[in-house]
C-alpha cells in the first residue's frame, strides 16, 4: 500500500469519534433505511428475528422471509410452542439452518426463564442460543436505544477503513482493535440511528469492492481514504480451498406430477428438512427405486452435476430424473412422502431450483 501523495497531509490525524456523528446521522436521515418491516412496529421480538435472519443473509432477501415468518409465528409464544419441524419449514431457502434451530431453542428459553419477554439485559441476551455480541448489541440498541456497540460485517468494514486498521481480519488483533473502535465510536445519543446508520453506510456506500468515497459523509475523516487505501482495507482474507463432496440425488416423479421427498436426518447438512432422496454411489437408480422403494421406473435420465457451496465444503450434486409408473405409490411414512409439484413443503434453495428446472433436465 502506498500513501496517496496529494492527501498524505491528512494521514496522521487522530479523528475524534464525536466528529463523525453529525455527518453520519445527517446522511442517515436522508439516505438510511427507515422503512424496514421490523422497524414498524419495532418490537423486541421482531427486531430479534430480523437480526438473526440478517446474520448471514442480505436485507433484500430477509424482507420477504421476515413477513412470512411473522405471519406464521407472530410472537415468541407461538414460536416456542411450534415444532422444530415447522420452524425449519419457515426457514427453508434462507440457509444456515443452525440459526433456525437456535432461534427455536432460544424462544423456549425466553418463555421458560424470562416470562415470554426477550430480556433487555445484554448479558442475558448473550446467553441465549444464536445471539452473539454484535446481535445482542444490535437488539438493545435497535429496540430500546440502549448504548451498545455492534460489529456486523458492514460496520467492521467502515471502522477498519475509518481508522486504517491493517491487522488481518479473522485474527485476535483485528477483532480486539475493531471492538475497541466500535465502543469508541458508539455515541451516547441516537444510538438506534447510529447503529442502523453504520450498517447502512457499509452496505450502500462503503462497499467492499467499489466504495463510493466521493459520496461518503465520513470521507473527510477517513484515514484509509486519506491514504488511498480504501479498496485495500480491510485486508482480504486468504481464501481456503474447501473440500468437495459428491451427492447423487433422485428427482422421482409419478404419473400425477407428484415428487417423492425424504426428510433428512436431524443432524448434518439440511438436518430436518425435506429434500430429494439420495442415491448411494455405485448404485443403479432404477434398480434402487425398485428394490428399496417398490417403484416401477419407466424412464431414467441423469443430468450434469452442479456445485453448491456450504460454509465448510462444496457439494457436487448429480441429479437423476426418474419417471415412476402412474399407479405406483410407496407407502408413505413420516419421513418419506409424495408432494404435488406445485405445493412442495419448504426445501433447501438448491432443491427448489432442481425441481423448478426439471424440464431442463429432461431436455438434456
Ligand atoms: N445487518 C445486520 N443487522 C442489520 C440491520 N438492522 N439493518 C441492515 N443490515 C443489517
Amino acid at each position: 500500500m502506498t500513501a496517496s501523495p496529494n492527501k498524505s497531509s491528512n494521514s496522521q490525524r487522530n479523528v475524534l469519534p464525536e466528529a463523525i456523528h453529525p455527518a453520519l446521522l445527517e446522511w442517515f436521515d436522508r439516505n438510511g433505511r427507515h422503512d424496514l418491516p421490523w422497524q414498524h412496529p419495532r418490537s423486541a421480538y421482531r427486531v430479534w428475528i430480523a437480526e438473526i435472519m440478517l446474520q448471514q443473509t442480505q436485507v433484500a432477501t430477509v424482507v420477504d422471509y421476515f413477513s412470512a415468518f411473522m405471519t406464521r409465528f407472530p410472537n415468541v409464544n407461538a414460536l416456542a410452542a411450534a415444532d422444530l419441524d415447522e420452524v425449519m419449514q419457515a426457514w427453508s431457502g434462507l440457509g444456515y439452518y443452525a440459526r433456525a434451530r437456535n432461534l427455536h431453542a432460544a424462544a423456549r428459553q425466553v418463555v421458560e426463564h424470562h416470562s415470554g419477554k426477550l430480556p433487555r439485559d445484554f448479558e442475558a441476551l448473550l446467553a441465549l442460543p444464536g445471539i452473539g455480541r454484535s446481535t445482542a448489541g444490535a437488539i438493545v440498541a435497535q429496540v430500546w436505544g440502549d448504548w451498545a456497540p455492534i460489529l456486523d460485517g458492514n460496520a467492521k468494514r467502515v471502522l477498519a477503513r475509518l481508522a486504517a486498521v491493517e491487522a488481518k481480519p479473522g485474527t485476535a488483533a483485528f477483532d480486539k482493535r475493531l471492538w475497541q473502535l466500535a465502543r469508541t465510536y458508539t455515541p451516547g445519543q441516537r444510538v438506534t440511528d447510529y447503529t442502523q446508520a453504520i450498517m447502512d453506510l457499509g452496505a450502500t456506500v462503503c462497499s467492499r469492492r467499489r466504495p463510493k468515497c466521493d459520496r461518503c459523509p465520513l470521507n473527510a475523516d477517513c484515514l484509509a481514504y486519506a491514504r488511498g487505501w480504501q479498496t485495500a482495507l480491510p485486508v482480504p482474507r486468504r481464501k481456503r480451498r474447501k473440500p468437495v463432496r459428491n451427492a447423487r440425488m433422485m428427482l422421482i416423479v409419478d404419473g400425477f406430477d407428484c415428487i417423492l421427498l425424504e426428510k433428512r436426518p436431524p443432524n448434518g447438512v439440511w438436518g430436518g428438512l425435506w429434500s430429494l432422496p439420495e442415491l448411494p454411489h455405485n448404485t443403479n437408480a432404477a434398480a434402487y427405486c425398485r428394490e428399496r422403494l417398490g417403484l416401477d421406473i419407466v424412464t431414467s435420465q441423469t443430468g450434469d452435476s452442479f456445485r453448491h457451496a456450504f460454509t465448510h465444503f462444496e457439494l457436487d450434486i448429480e441429479v437423476t430424473l426418474l419417471q415412476a409408473k402412474r399407479a405406483t405409490r410407496i407407502i408413505e411414512s413420516k419421513d418419506q412422502s409424495w408432494f404435488d409439484e406445485t405445493d412442495l413443503p419448504g426445501v433447501p434453495a438448491p432443491i427448489q431450483r432442481i425441481v423448478a428446472t426439471r424440464q431442463r433436465v429432461l431436455d438434456l
